[in-house]
């Protein structure tokens, strides 16, 4: 069975979505990192239409960006006054022409731009019975247990459409009826046009409504025809912020069984959240708590949380990150990262490296094999592989005004709480001395000492602190020392 091209989609949205009580226009909040809109248009671009055509209205100027960002290639039509679906259609249809583009050579699609869940495949399917049936007119209804609020199927005795009446204008007959009115339909395009042009406002809300097109056709002797969606979620429109999280959960557990087939283990799937740009490989492990978002890649074999969040990140194969928060950060095979560990912007983490517990890294490089085990920052720094960089070190990259870099070369050993005051470079092989403030480069091979010279000052607690336990415990060991034989220790300096 071959179904014909649209010639036109529309996707209306020009509706407030007061309910969802948001200065953001209802159809760009977010499902799965990707607009309610952006799904919609995503459903929509698998049937190839000839034109799509969004009716923007309400928020327009930020709607209008966005398309721009996301589909430059839809049209879109201002509807200034919400009038109702069939006035919105009619907009959408005349903004066309008056760009010299008619709806012929296939049908015209009519699509909510808020029902996120909607796929290709279900149009596909309403598209096949519009062909199938040669109908004017094809329906996308759902059987649902809890109608209620939407326009209701009437059908004839031969299992045609008679008409659809909307919930506020049905009797109790109607309201019985539990096959639904989606919104989404497919028309033979004069038809739809001729039937347009006869709308009248003459019902509850005062609206020219899309679905009394259905009845007009009938009395004309047109067939109208209803395809059944399988997947009731499809069809479900959001219009406030339950709704929002009900189509989210949705669509986590859709994207999560489609990678779990794909070969992707999960702990704790419901508690997955991933991005519909995510990318996985096949025997990647997702422990539980993990949120991936944007354009986010996992080579196979690495290992995700639990508890980690990365954003628009690239993970290597074998790689293990633990309870971390990571943006724009690449994670080479083979590294370990975590657990507590701040990746930012920049973070570039070459094969088999280490970031771990309680380390910031930003816009700096680590290469082949380096590690920053714990409690250090790394901000605009290039540390060269198999380097060493020791606990509670910071690189001082910030006099203020600017940023500065830090350069650490290939096997260097920064000892432990060194102070990186950039711009400054450590030359291969070099070390650095526990609690140093290096300001100067350390040249290949040397040791870099900035530190003061300790002095211990003798018999200052029983002097100063006399009677306290610090002070018997000194006292105590004088007398156990005074009764060993001399040792070759070296003598405490005053
Ligand atoms: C509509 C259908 C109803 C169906 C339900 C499914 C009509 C008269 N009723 O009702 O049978 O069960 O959808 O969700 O069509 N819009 C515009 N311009 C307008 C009016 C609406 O762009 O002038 C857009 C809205 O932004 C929304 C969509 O069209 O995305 C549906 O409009 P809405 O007012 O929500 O219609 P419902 O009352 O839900
Ligand atoms: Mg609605």
């Amino acid at each position: 069975m071959t179904t014909s091209r649209p010639s036109v989609v529309v996707i209306l949205a020009a509706g407030e979505g007061t309910r969802m009580k948001s200065r953001t226009p209802k159809v760009l909040h977010a499902v799965a990192g990707r607009s309610l809109l952006g799904h919609v248009i995503e459903a929509a671009a698998t049937l190839e239409p000839q034109h799509l055509v969004v009716v923007i209205g309400h928020g327009r100027e930020q709607v209008q960006e966005h398309i721009d960002e996301i589909a430059p290639w839809a049209v879109t039509v201002v509807q200034e006054q919400q009038n109702g679906t069939g006035h919105a259609v009619r907009v959408a249809l005349s903004g066309l022409s008056e760009r010299g583009i008619s709806a012929t050579g296939g049908p015209v699609v009519v699509l909510t731009g808020d029902t996120p869940l909607l796929t290709g495949r279900t149009l596909i399917g309403l598209l096949m019975e519009h062909a199938s049936t040669g109908a004017s007119a094809t329906v996308l209804t759902a059987r649902l247990a809890e109608p209620a609020g939407y326009g209701r199927i009437v059908r004839e005795s031969d299992g045609g459409v008679a008409r659809i009446v909307e919930h506020r204008d049905a009797d109790d007959a109607v309201l019985r009826i539990d096959e639904i009115n989606s919104g989404m339909y497919a028309f033979e395009p004069d038809e739809l046009v001729t039937a347009l042009g006869r709308l009248t406002t003459d019902n509850a809300q005062g609206e020219e409504y899309l679905t009394d097109v259905i009845a007009l056709l009938r009395n004309d002797g047109r067939s109208v025809a209803a395809s059944v969606c399988e997947e009731p979620a499809e069809i479900l429109g959001v219009n406030d912020r339950v709704q929002l999280a009900e189509a989210a959960a949705i669509m986590r557990d859709r994207v999560n069984d489609g990678w779990m087939r794909a070969g992707v283990t999960m702990v704790d799937p419901s508690s997955v959240w991933l991005d519909v740009d995510v990318e996985l490989a096949a025997d990647v492990l997702i422990r539980p708590q993990v949120t991936l978002r944007g354009p986010t890649s996992v080579d196979s074999g690495a290992t995700i949380g639990p508890g980690t969040t990365l954003i628009s990140c690239e993970v290597g194969a074998e790689a293990e990150v633990i309870h971390t928060w990571a943006e724009l950060a690449v994670i080479g095979e083979r590294s370990s990262v975590g657990p507590y560990t701040y990746l930012r912007p920049g973070t570039v983490l070459g094969p088999s490296t280490k970031a771990g517990a309680y380390v910031e890294i930003k816009n700096s490089t680590l290469g082949e094999g380096a590690k920053v085990p714990h409690l250090s920052y790394v901000g605009d720094a290039e540390i060269g592989a198999g380097s060493n960089i020791g606990a509670a070190t910071v690189t001082v990259n910030y006099d203020g005004i600017d940023k500065h870099r830090t350069v650490v070369g290939e096997h260097a050993r920064i000892g432990s709480d060194t102070m990186l005051v950039a711009p400054v470079t450590i030359g291969d092989g070099a070390y650095t001395a526990a609690g140093s403030v290096i300001t100067e480069d350390v040249p290949p091979g040397a040791m870099g000492v900035g530190r003061a010279q300790q002095r211990n000052v003798a018999g200052w607690v029983e002097r100063r602190r006399p009677g306290s336990p610090a002070a018997e415990a000194a006292a105590r060991a004088r007398q156990d020392a005074s009764h060993e034989p001399p040792s070759d220790r070296p003598h405490e300096t005053a």
